[in-house]
C-alpha cells in the first residue's frame, strides 16, 4: 500500500511550531505582502498567506494595488520597506501584469528580507552551498520527504519542470541532500523512459494528469507540484493519482499535498528574517 503524504498535517505541524516559537521568544516579525492587480487565484493565496501569519502571531501588512501601477512606483514602494526597520519580510506576489519586469522588481527587494527566497543573491547562495532564504516550495517538498523518512541521499531524483520558481531551486536542494539530479522539460527527448529512472519523481509541468503510470517506476516516490481544475471544477495534480497510485511507494495528493507546503516554508522564512534581523541589530 502507498503512503499518502499529507502535506496539510505536516503543515500544520509546522505553523504550531512556528506559533510556539513566536510566543515563546517574543518574536515580533511583520511581513509585508503586495498585490498588482486581482488575479482571483493570486487574491486567495494572498488571503491565505495573512491568515497564516495570523494564526502564527507574525504581523502582516498588505498593499493591494491597481493594474495600472508602473514598475516604478512598484519599485519604489519596495526601496520604502526595505528602509522600513519595522518589515522583516517582503513579498510581491506574481504574476506581476505584463508591463512590469517581475525580474527587476525581485531584484529590488533587501536579500534579507526576500522571504520568497527569488532574489539572485539567495538563489546564488543556494548554488554554491551558502545560508540564505530558500524557495518556499521546493523547501517544502524537502521538509515533506524528511518528516516521512524518505531517504535522498544516494538516489536517482528526476525533476520535470526547470522554472525559477520550483524547478531550478529543487534541483540544487536535492543535490544539497546527495541526491542524484536529473532535470527534464519541454526538449528533452524520452521523457518517460528519463522519469522512469527516479526513485523520486517530482513532477511540476503545469499540465492537468499528464504523468501516468508510463512514467514512473514501481516503487518510486512521486511529488506532485502541480494543481489545476479540470473539467468537472474538481482539483487535479499534474499526476495521474488514481493511474499511478497502485504502482508508487509513497505519493503526494492535490489537493492536500505540496500546496499547503509552500505558506507553511513561507511563514518559517519570516521567522527567520525576524530572528535575523533581531540578531544584526
Ligand atoms: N505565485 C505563485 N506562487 C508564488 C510564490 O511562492 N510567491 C510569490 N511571490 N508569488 C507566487
Amino acid at each position: 500500500m502507498a503512503v499518502i503524504i499529507d502535506g496539510k498535517r505536516i503543515s500544520n505541524d509546522i505553523k504550531d511550531e512556528l506559533k510556539a516559537r513566536v510566543n515563546e521568544q517574543n518574536i515580533d516579525a511583520t511581513l509585508c505582502v503586495i498585490q498588482v492587480g486581482n488575479d482571483p487565484a493570486s487574491s486567495i493565496y494572498v488571503k491565505n498567506k495573512k491568515k497564516a501569519c495570523e494564526y502564527i502571531g507574525i504581523k502582516s501588512v498588505s498593499y493591494e494595488l491597481p493594474d495600472e501601477t508602473t514598475e516604478k512606483e512598484l519599485i519604489d514602494l519596495v526601496q520604502s520597506l526595505n528602509e522600513d526597520k519595522r518589515i522583516n519580510g517582503i513579498l510581491v506576489q506574481l504574476p506581476l501584469p505584463s508591463h512590469i519586469n517581475s525580474d527587476a522588481v525581485i531584484k529590488a527587494i533587501a536579500p534579507n528580507k526576500d522571504v520568497d527566497g527569488f532574489h539572485p543573491e539567495n538563489v546564488g547562495n543556494l548554488c554554491i552551498g551558502r545560508q540564505g532564504f530558500l524557495s518556499c516550495t521546493p523547501a517544502g517538498i524537502i521538509e515533506l520527504l524528511k518528516r516521512y523518512d524518505i531517504p535522498i541521499e544516494g538516489r536517482e531524483c528526476v525533476i520535470i519542470g526547470r522554472s525559477n520558481i520550483v524547478g531550478k531551486p529543487m534541483a540544487l536542494l536535492m543535490l544539497r541532500e546527495n541526491a542524484t539530479v536529473t532535470i527534464c522539460h519541454s526538449r528533452t527527448r524520452d521523457l518517460a523512459e528519463t522519469a522512469r529512472r527516479a526513485d523520486i519523481l517530482i513532477v511540476a509541468i503545469g499540465k492537468p494528469r499528464f504523468i501516468t503510470k508510463d512514467y514512473v517506476k514501481e516503487g518510486a516516490v512521486v511529488i506532485d507540484v502541480g494543481i489545476h481544475r479540470d473539467e468537472d471544477n474538481k482539483l487535479c495534480g499534474d499526476v495521474d493519482y488514481e493511474d499511478v497510485l497502485p504502482h508508487v511507494s509513497a505519493i503526494t495528493p492535490v489537493p492536500g499535498g505540496v500546496g499547503p507546503m509552500t505558506i507553511a516554508m513561507l511563514m518559517n522564512n519570516c521567522v527567520q528574517s525576524a530572528l535575523q534581523m533581531t540578531a544584526d541589530k
